[in-house]
């Protein structure tokens, strides 16, 4: 994956928009000696641990803030890079509430201390319809039906902790489905998170503003984990990608994001962007022996092109 973000030209500035323990941003500093990193992580706990890791080198700033939003404010990157999802800190963490197989309070959030609204809410206040439907659509869960009625069923005895939610999920779902390699409640897990977080939004959102805040041979890259993130990238990469200069429907993306609130700026004619990935990279065999869980990871790259560069070519 590497070969796409190296080498970096001198005084390079870098954007690690998911910075979590800092391993993306101590590779940059390692790899350039002349380079500036922004590390953005909307989890203060965990740009704590990037700190305490990194703070001493001043190259590197810290930013607490969701991706999206500081992204809306800042330019001039010649790398951004987005590696979606949780760390393994997060998974390791029960008090978090992100593991199934330990006791922890029914959480989720990614920023503890700025948002009230936590799976335990959505657990104990959803409709059987509303659970149902998110945990299809954010788990593509399909025993979301079976598992939605069960929680209704199981939550007035009291579905108190990330251990009980997995055990009724496990009950739910058929014998031979328990059975398999993942945990049955993996899907429902991973629809509460993207539903607290509000990751797919937020992803939808960030795509064309990083976009923008690229200079000129930039490159931006997106390491997704399953394929719902994978398919935004995707879409949104190919949408930005077009000869643009007269696409009423990007003009119109531009303006409108997916939940109809944002005034994103109307497209330049100078905004080209090309996509370097034909199709998504792997982790490499010696990636996947380092890091198990990259296992699922895909990374798409965008490039903005320089002024004039390949104008009326296809992208
Ligand atoms: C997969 S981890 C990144 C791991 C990191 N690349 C490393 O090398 O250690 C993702 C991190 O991004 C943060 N994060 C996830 N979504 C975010 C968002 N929308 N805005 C800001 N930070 C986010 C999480 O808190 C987590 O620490």
């Amino acid at each position: 994956m590497e070969e796409l973000f190296f080498p970096l030209e001198p005084g390079a500035v870098i954007c690690d928009a998911t910075l979590g323990g800092g391993g993306h941003t101590a590779r940059f500093l390692e790899r350039s000696g002349t380079c500036r990193v922004v590390g953005i992580d909307v989890d203060s706990q965990m740009l704590e641990r990037a700190r305490k890791r990194l703070g001493a080198d001043p190259r590197v700033e810290f930013v607490c803030g969701w991706f999206d939003e500081v992204l809306e404010e800042r330019r001039g990157f010649d790398r951004i890079l987005i590696d979606l999802g949780i760390s393994m800190i997060h998974m390791k963490s029960p008090d978090r509430g992100f593991s199934l197989r330990e006791e922890g309070p029914l959480d989720m959030r990614l920023n503890a201390t700025g948002q009230d609204f936590s799976a335990k809410e959505f657990i104990l206040q959803s409709s059987e319809q509303e659970l149902a439907d998110v945990i299809f659509r954010y788990g593509e869960e399909r025993y979301s039906r079976r598992i939605a009625a069960a929680i209704v069923e199981a939550r007035h005895g009291g579905i108190g902790t990330t251990a009980d939610l997995a055990e009724v999920v496990r009950r739910a779902v058929p014998p031979a489905y328990r059975r398999g390699r993942v945990h049955p409640a993996t899907k429902t897990f991973q629809a509460l998170r993207i539903l607290v977080n509000d990751e797919l939004q937020r992803l939808e959102r960030v795509i064309p503003r990083a976009a923008e805040a690229l200079n000129p041979r930039g490159r931006l890259g997106i390491i997704t984990f399953h394929s719902l993130e994978d398919r935004i990238v995707k879409h949104r990469f190919r949408d930005l990608a077009r000869d643009t200069s007269q696409d009423a429907s990007r003009q119109e993306y531009r303006q409108r994001d997916s939940s109809g609130s944002l005034n994103l700026p109307m497209v330049t004619k100078e905004e080209r962007f090309r996509v370097i990935t034909k199709k998504p990279i792997a982790p490499s065999e010696e990636e996947r022996a380092a890091n198990p869980a990259s296992r699922s990871a895909k990374l798409r790259v965008l490039e903005r092109e320089f002024p004039g560069e390949n104008q009326g070519s296809e992208s």
